[in-house]
């Protein structure tokens, strides 16, 4: 578990949005595909403020699960750039849950490396530094 001193910086969160029922799995817990689109959706946002444009998911270089996703979480995506190539943008994405409401926990449950590339209107690799200048 971790405490909330150490989340990512507030202007890192991205996304947060409540774990429902429809996202369940075989076992009651959500599914992780839908997290999985969470983290995609929430570093595509920094990537397209930094080139000012549309970008492309051009690979998942990591992805942890570190604790199942209840329903009734409360799902908060933070990301980050790392890394900004001539057309990508490597990020570091987490995700936390909020537990419980009454007595709250705060918990990371999962953990990925997402890189972005910046494409133009006929989705071919565009330059950020030229788009971000
Ligand atoms: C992303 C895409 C536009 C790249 O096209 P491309 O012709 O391979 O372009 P390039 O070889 O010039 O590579 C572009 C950048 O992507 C990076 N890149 C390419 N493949 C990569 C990989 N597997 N991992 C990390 N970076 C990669 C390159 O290093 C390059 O970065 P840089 O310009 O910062 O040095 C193309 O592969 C594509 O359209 N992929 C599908 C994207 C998509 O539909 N995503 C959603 C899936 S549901």
């Amino acid at each position: 578990m971790n405490s909330p001193d150490t989340l990512p910086p507030a202007e890192d969160l991205q996304i947060r949005v409540p774990a429902t029922p429809e996202h369940t799995n075989a076992g009651g817990d959500i599914f992780g595909g839908w997290v999985m689109s969470q983290v995609d959706i929430a570093g595509s946002i920094p990537c397209v403020r930094r080139s000012r444009g549309r970008v492309v998911t051009v690979a998942v270089n990591r992805f942890v699960f570190e604790q199942p996703v209840h329903v009734g979480d409360m799902v908060s995506v933070y990301a980050r750039i790392t890394r900004v190539g001539r057309t990508s943008m490597t990020t570091e994405v987490t995700v936390y849950v909020e537990r419980h409401p009454r007595a709250p926990q705060i918990i990371r449950v999962a953990r990925a490396e997402v890189v972005y590339v910046a494409v133009d209107e006929h989705g071919r690799p565009r330059p950020v530094e030229e788009a971000a200048s």
